[in-house]
């Protein structure tokens, strides 16, 4: 099947009459039924899927989260059938600070507009990783093995920046560890995260970096290019920062049973019912933003709802009527059509425009049974 054709059985009902050229207006269609504005197109700058929504995507994947609640995140034990990392998309403002001369100070800026208005936040959490680059064993042996972290909410942005403590709100004050493992901090920020979303609100967070050594009284100025012969080149720490967002769109939240695996019998048949469909993402063009599944089983109903209905083809009293003045005036009144009763979810990994990692989990994506309508 060409990918044209194969949208085209994709995205029309069987009964409904249309034209195949009116392909990308139903695309479109479809991905705002998605949740999606148009097809996003991902920069260059791929992330990597952090593991816990590898993990997530994969237990949904076997069905085992079949008999719990499709719209309760249970990672997070909160509502939501959305889960976001957005990235972070702030500078590092000055290698070391005015204001602190050995601190290391970034941006943090998490862009909530990526959310649609209908959406409901249900938890931000803020995770930021740090890891200190060291290249030689004399430099793991000398260099810092603490970092004070301080996180501030900026609050105003004045002409001169959001350096003074008038413009900004300290959130958090934590020293930790940085050997041997990298460190990392969760911070809860949904009420936080809930007010960026008003447009005009979001000034992002100040984050503070002051690397000392584990004994306090040795709280060490480390300073780029310091002159001291014994002291090593100090290179800046690796920050990784993501803001996990779980929302809810409610609209996508009938709550449904996935039914494990749907064997659909190959028998050759006229009559309405479930016909397998494979669909490949690649076919239609979708493989650059969608990360998994790489396609799935997705069907379609077709076949006659022929005089008389039989039980089997699920037809309602209506329909039962239609094939009987159906079968009595053939030209003036046409036959029911055969159409899904019965659709069951999937969940999608994919980038978003903002090369976020999203994982979203989508009703009424398989058809599991056809009736006569
Ligand atoms: C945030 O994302 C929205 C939608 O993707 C975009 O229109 C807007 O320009 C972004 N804002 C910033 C400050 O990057
Ligand atoms: C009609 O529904 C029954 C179960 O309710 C199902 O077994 C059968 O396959 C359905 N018929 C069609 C044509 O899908």
């Amino acid at each position: 099947m060409t990918p044209l054709l194969l949208l085209h059985v994709f995205f029309v009902s069987v009964c409904a009459v249309s034209e195949v050229d009116d392909v990308k207006s139903r695309e479109h269609l479809f991905l705002n039924s998605l949740g999606l504005s148009g097809k996003p197109k991902p920069g260059g700058g791929r992330r990597r899927v952090p593991s816990t929504l590898w993990r997530m995507f994969r237990r949904t994947e076997d069905g085992q989260a079949a008999d719990g609640d499709p719209c309760t995140v249970s990672e997070y034990g909160v509502r939501g059938n959305i889960i976001r990392y957005v990235q972070d998309q702030g500078r590092l403002v000055s290698g070391w600070s005015s204001d602190c001369l050995s601190c290391l100070e970034k941006q943090l800026f998490f862009n909530m507009s990526v959310l649609q208005p209908v959406e409901q936040l249900s938890l931000a959490q803020l995770e930021l990783k740090f890891q200190w680059k060291v290249s030689s064993s004399a430099e793991f042996l000398l260099g810092p093995q603490a970092l004070s972290v301080s996180l501030y909410k900026v609050t105003r942005v004045t002409l001169r920046g959001a350096n003074r403590e008038v413009n900004r709100r300290l959130l958090l004050s934590q020293s930790v560890q940085l050997r041997p493992e990298p460190a990392s901090l969760v911070l809860d920020l949904t009420s936080l995260a809930e007010n960026w979303r008003k447009p005009g609100h979001n000034f992002g967070l100040i984050l503070e970096l002051l690397p000392h050594n584990i004994d306090p009284e040795e709280l060490l100025p480390f300073r780029p290019g310091n002159s001291l012969p014994l002291e090593p080149a100090i290179t800046l720490p690796e920050i990784q920062a993501s803001l996990v967002a779980v929302s809810l769109n409610p609209h996508q939240c009938r709550s449904r049973r996935r039914r494990s695996a749907v064997h659909l019998p190959v028998t050759p048949s006229n009559v309405c019912k479930p016909r397998r469909l494979y669909i490949d993402f690649k076919d239609v063009g979708w493989q650059d933003w969608i990360i998994a599944p790489q396609g799935y089983m997705a069907n379609y109903c077709h076949g006659e709802c022929p005089f008389p209905l039989s039980e089997s083809l699920n037809g309602t009293n209506h329909a039962i009527l239609q094939t009987l003045v159906h079968s009595l005036d053939p030209h003036g009144t046409p036959q029911p059509c055969c159409v899904p009763i019965r659709l069951s979810p999937i969940s999608m990994l994919y980038y978003d425009n903002n090369d976020n990692v999203v994982l979203r989990h989508y009703q009424d994506m398989v058809v599991d049974e056809c009736g006569c309508r």
